[in-house]
């Protein structure tokens, strides 16, 4: 039976680690020290439930129960966003660890081993791209990004090798199944008092690096009408996003555009900017949607940036296909809210998940989502009941009990 206690124990002893924000905030960002702290607590973990453990070639750690058949993986991430959540990723960790201590209990023998992988670098705060580590893995990322990719001066692969990682070739390409437990990160399990989202698809971005070219000059002498000014042009730009975005959400379409970093290189009280870069992550689980916004973004900003005189340069950054998961796993995860009489619906991931990656490869692959408090999520504030945790978790075990049948 799934162990409340076991579970908070396992999360209480993650959250202190990658503490760095008094506000309870965590940092533990992809191939950091935190995060390889993260991975050696669970490491730990796994060796008292005298599983085999593995750190692959990328950094992802493997923990996996004796058996020889196709492993049924249960995954997820330790990686925060900065000053980030406890229960992002986590809490699909905490849950497949508690998992496997009730089938190391129940002494039954496993036709289909699990084996509990923790991702390394889900979020893309560090190198702008997601899932890294399960895309490593899988083989879905281009070996160049490996030095393409930058945070500063750090490529991936120097990061990768600064956490004592040997770089080397991926390796899966099939299992018997994937399955994720994964705060919702949205209000609508909260909202409906639910406490099991059955996830249909998952979206997924499309990420630009924007940069605006102006004309710098003097702040004090420079008339407003002969200005080219980078900034003004930039924040016309996020603004005709939003409004944009604000126009299909009337429509009732679930495409949503952000802009979360912003630089300004000369960055001087004193000095018209004649240089910004903006990112811009526009996402949908319908690629459609996603296709038609995306063109109809870059027409308008193209349009600013003439009005204005001002030059544009589009970094396409990331480029991935949403999912719909396919019905046979969302099927065991239904019967087990089912059989566990526990209330369920239905629904689409927002954000996306390592579990993209498994089901590209067509392996079966199921997400089981917990209600996550008022939708907050990526902040201190992220936080789900313990006890949703461990429905979460009973349902993750009755779920891989079925699948063992199959
Ligand atoms: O960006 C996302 O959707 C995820 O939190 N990495
Ligand atoms: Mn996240
Ligand atoms: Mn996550």
């Amino acid at each position: 039976m799934i162990n409340a206690k076991r579970i908070e124990e396992d999360l209480n002893k993650l959250a202190r680690i990658g503490r760095i924000d008094s506000n309870n905030g965590l940092t533990r960002l992809a191939y950091s020290k935190e995060e390889t702290k993260a991975h050696d607590y669970v490491k730990k973990v796994l060796k008292a439930l005298s599983l085999e453990t593995k750190v692959d070639s990328f950094g992802n750690l493997h923990g996996r129960m004796e058996g020889n058949g196709m492993p049924i993986i249960i995954g997820s991430h330790l990686d925060t966003v900065k000053n980030g959540g406890r229960y992002d990723g986590s809490a699909g960790i905490v849950s497949g660890l508690e998992v496997i201590r009730c089938i190391k209990e129940s002494k039954i023998k496993f036709k289909h081993p699990v084996e509990l992988i923790v991702f390394r670098g889900e979020e893309s705060r560090r190198f702008g791209k997601p899932s890294l580590g399960s895309r490593l893995l899988t083989g879905l990322i281009s070996k160049n990004d490996l030095d393409r990719l930058k945070d500063n001066d750090t490529t991936l692969r120097k990061a990768i090798r600064d956490c004592g990682i040997h770089l080397g070739s991926s390796t899966l390409n099939s299992a018997k199944a994937y399955l994720e437990l994964h705060i919702e990160q949205g209000d609508i399990l909260d909202k409906k008092k639910i406490q099991i989202g059955i996830v249909t698809g998952i979206a997924s971005s499309v990420r630009y690096k924007i940069t605006v070219y102006g004309r710098k000059g003097h702040s004090g002498t420079t008339p407003m009408n002969s200005r080219r000014d980078a900034v003004d042009g930039a924040s016309e730009m996020i603004l005709a996003r939003e409004k944009i975005l604000m126009a299909e959400h009337k429509k009732g379409r679930a495409t949503v555009a952000t802009v979360g970093i912003i630089n300004v290189p000369s960055g001087s009280i004193n000095v018209i900017s004649g240089k910004v870069e903006f990112y811009l992550d526009l996402r949908d689980i319908d690629i459609k949607n996603r296709d038609e916004t995306e063109k109809l973004i870059l027409k308008t900003f193209d349009r600013i940036a003439k009005k204005r005189k001002l030059q544009l340069k589009y970094g396409l950054l990331e480029r991935t296909m949403p999912v719909e998961l396919k019905r046979d796993v969302q099927g065991l995860i239904e019967n087990s809210c089912k059989k566990l009489k526990i209330k369920h619906i239905f629904m689409p991931s927002g954000a996306s998940h390592d579990a993209i990656y498994f089901s590209y490869k067509g392996i079966p692959t199921g997400m089981i989502f917990v209600p996550s408090k008022n939708g907050i999520s990526h902040a201190p504030e992220e936080f789900t009941e313990l006890k949703d945790i461990a429905t979460g978790a009973e349902v993750l075990l009755e779920t891989v009990m079925q699948l063992n049948q199959k």
